[in-house]
């Protein structure tokens, strides 16, 4: 699980195709959430139509960029360490501009040109339009900063730049910023009010991505069950607001529903479900539709009726059991995974025993577990003392982690002796005779190329697993193919 923890922490280099070049270039390193890797897909396309060529050599830069995460306090260590080494090469490069992006962007504001000599350009979640006169303030010398939050920036009218892509699977936001203030998170903070994408441009999205030949999206919000769009149909129509509301309006079970009857062949993915907003349509949706995945990412945090409460998530246990009841009914196969967070302010063992008999109950496939980070500016930084020793922390994580690896055994080993269609997404990183590639409850298959390539949809029989991964052989392409 060690390597589950970190993976949301690993940073990447992107390369992009410019449209045109203008002689300067750009590298773009992104960390954090997928939300941030697919913003940064924004920002390339918004760059390459002013004529960046890219380099992946910091060495030969003229600009780089540095898509920041806030989540915790490692996350934000792990990119001010890069911002040294941004620094150690400035010496053999000193034309290199350096730009922050993201959750640190927004959080420290022009305070970042203070504590960070290096940095020339600061820029939030909701400015990335702005980066073109950005970009030209700091080649005329000047500091540059915009971390305007904005109601109603979706970036629905970009068309992004696929970077990195195996030209198989996607990210396609739907929503940006959380209302949910969540006591322990920054992310409300990071990345301002909730918006919706209009569900048109998310449709023509997915159909732009399907001619090109990609056959697994993943629809990507903070807390994608609060989808709501009520734009749309002309007000004449209409006698009054609410009217217009309830005939227009697309929900997050609706949105799933328009993008699974368009595209019957492409799989559909979804990421983060808050409990307390997913509601049961979504569920009956999911289980309508054969080309929505069978797995759900559902964070819950805490086992304990206190913390969560402590926490504001707006929901108990015992509710969060009725929703993985009504999931199990109605998908028996669905696959769940959680986040979870040990020693948030005043958490007890006893408190930490209801989270380890919750993981119990549910036997999570997969889990994304963290020690608390208390994070300046939240409500839990403001109300609560960060009361519970690192060591203690440590130690509940550990254990919580131990328990997950044992479940996830347990789901895997529910395969053994079983056929499951697989994606092919890439070669397995232990051998170069193998296939990567996922079935729909997003576990990761391995099996022998054989004749197969990159995007076939596959039936595998698995025939031996660990606790992260299936291990099987391809017996013929599945009939999605
Ligand atoms: N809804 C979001 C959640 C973003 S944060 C999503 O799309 O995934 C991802 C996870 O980081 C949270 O679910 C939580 O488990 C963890 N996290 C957030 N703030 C944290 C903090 N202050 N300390 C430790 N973990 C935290
Ligand atoms: Fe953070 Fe809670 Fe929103 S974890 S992103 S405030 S749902």
């Amino acid at each position: 699980m060690e390597k589950i923890i970190d993976e949301k922490q690993q940073g990447n280099s992107l390369v992009m195709e410019p449209q045109s070049g203008n002689g300067k270039k750009l590298m773009i390193e992104s960390y954090g959430c997928q939300m941030n890797f697919s913003d940064s897909e924004i920002v390339a396309s918004i760059l390459a139509k002013e004529g960046f060529n890219t380099t992946q050599s910091l060495e030969e830069a003229d600009l780089v960029l540095i898509n920041t995460c806030s989540i915790r306090d490692k996350a934000e260590q792990t990119v001010r360490k890069r911002l040294e080494k941004y620094n150690a090469v400035k010496k053999i490069n000193p034309g290199m501009k350096v730009g922050v992006l993201g959750c640190m962007a927004e959080r420290l504001k022009a305070k970042f040109l203070e504590e960070e000599k290096i940095v020339d350009l600061v820029v939030g979640p909701d400015a990335y339009k702005d980066l073109p006169n950005l970009i030209n303030e700091v080649e005329e010398g000047r500091n540059a900063v915009n971390v305007i939050l904005s109601k109603d920036e979706t970036y629905g009218d970009i068309s992004p730049v696929r970077l990195q892509s195996n030209g198989v699977s996607a990210f396609v936001s739907i929503t940006r910023g959380c209302d949910n203030m969540c006591t322990f998170c920054v992310v409300p903070f990071t990345r301002g009010r909730e918006r919706s994408r209009d569900p048109q441009s998310i449709l023509e999205e997915v159909n732009d991505l399907a001619a090109k030949g990609f056959k697994e999206i993943t629809l990507l919000g903070q807390n994608v069950d609060s989808y709501l769009w009520y734009g749309g149909g002309l007000k004449k129509d209409f006698k009054n607001a609410s009217e217009i509301q309830k005939a227009t309006a697309t929900n997050f079970a609706g949105l799933l529903k328009l993008v699974a009857e368009a595209h019957p062949k492409m799989r559909i993915r979804f990421s983060t479900s808050n409990p307390q907003d997913m509601t049961l349509d979504v569920i009956e949706t999911m289980a309508k539709y054969p080309n929505i995945c069978r797995y759900i990412h559902l964070p819950v945090q805490s086992g304990s009726d206190r913390i969560l409460k402590e926490m504001n998530r707006l929901h108990t246990r015992q509710e969060y059991f009725e929703l993985i009841d009504n999931i199990r009914k109605l998908m028996p196969d669905c696959a769940i995974s959680q986040d979870m967070i040990t020693g948030f302010p005043t958490e007890t063992e006893e408190d930490h025993q209801d989270t380890l008999s919750l993981m119990e109950y549910v036997k999570y496939d997969f889990g994304f577990m963290f020690a608390y980070s208390e994070r300046p500016g939240t409500m839990a930084a403001r109300k609560l003392e960060d009361d519970v020793p690192e060591k203690v922390k440590k130690r509940r994580l550990t254990e919580i982690v131990n328990l997950q690896q044992e479940h996830s055994h347990y789901r895997t080993k529910q395969f053994l002796g079983k056929t499951v269609e697989v994606l092919i997404e890439k070669e397995s990183k232990k051998s170069n005779l193998h296939w990567s590639g996922r079935t729909t409850q997003n576990t990761v298959a391995v099996f022998p190329k054989e004749n197969y390539k990159v995007g076939d949809f596959v039936n595998v029989k698995i025939n031996d697993c660990t606790s992260a991964t299936l291990i099987g052989e391809a017996v013929g392409y599945s009939e999605n193919n």
